[in-house]
């Protein structure tokens, strides 16, 4: 061993191994954040993601009985003016006869029953109705105004859905889903 080589390690200087280690740690660190911005900046919503966030639907011309379809967040939406009938033929129905006694309501607890005000617009708005168009067995679109109870039938596998969207009959497992929704006045609605 020279004389040379060992006063440099004596003195703690670096070895040309270990600046080539820092070297490359520097490298790898200003890479990591080069990564990283892109990446952060991918992950903000563009505006057109962000107004899909909630839309507002005006109902004002949905008379009782008539229905509306329409597209949030990609899905379905179907907003229903029910007729006293059909509200009626809602409130008759038995929670014990329901096959999925739970509200899925996106505005109540995960455990709200599925009553017939529960599964509506709330009470003073009983005649509508805010779902997810989407069966609760493989994802069809139900069709409205339709089946045994005259609320909605899957012509996938037969799913029927009584008045208040709720599973009836047929190889669905759950209600229609309620989203997130409120009213901003009498003829409008905030989804989402
Ligand atoms: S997807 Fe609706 S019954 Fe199967």
């Amino acid at each position: 061993m020279s004389e040379h080589e060992t006063t440099s390690e004596g003195m703690g200087e670096p070895t040309r191994r270990d600046f080539l280690y820092l070297t490359t740690g520097m490298a790898g660190a200003v890479g990591a954040v080069a990564v990283a911005w892109p990446f952060i900046d991918q992950m903000r919503p563009d505006a057109s993601t962000l107004a899909l966030a909630s839309i507002e639907v005006d109902v004002a011309s949905l008379e009782p009985g008539m229905s509306l379809t329409v597209k949030w967040r990609g899905k379905p939406i179907f907003i229903r003016n029910r007729t006293p009938e059909e509200v009626e033929a809602a409130n008759a129905v038995q929670l014990a006869d329901l096959k999925d006694p739970i509200a899925r309501n996106a505005n109540l607890p995960v455990d709200a029953q599925a009553t017939a005000v529960d599964r509506s617009g709330g009470k003073g708005k009983e005649n509508w109705i805010v779902m997810i168009g989407t069966c609760t067995h493989l994802g069809c679109v139900p069709l409205g105004q339709a089946g045994e109870y005259n609320g909605w039938f899957c012509p996938c596998h037969g799913s029927v859905y009584d008045t208040a969207g709720r599973i009836r009959k047929g190889p669905a497992p759950q209600n229609l889903a309620i989203p997130t929704f409120s009213f901003l006045s009498d003829t409008k609605i905030k989804i989402g």
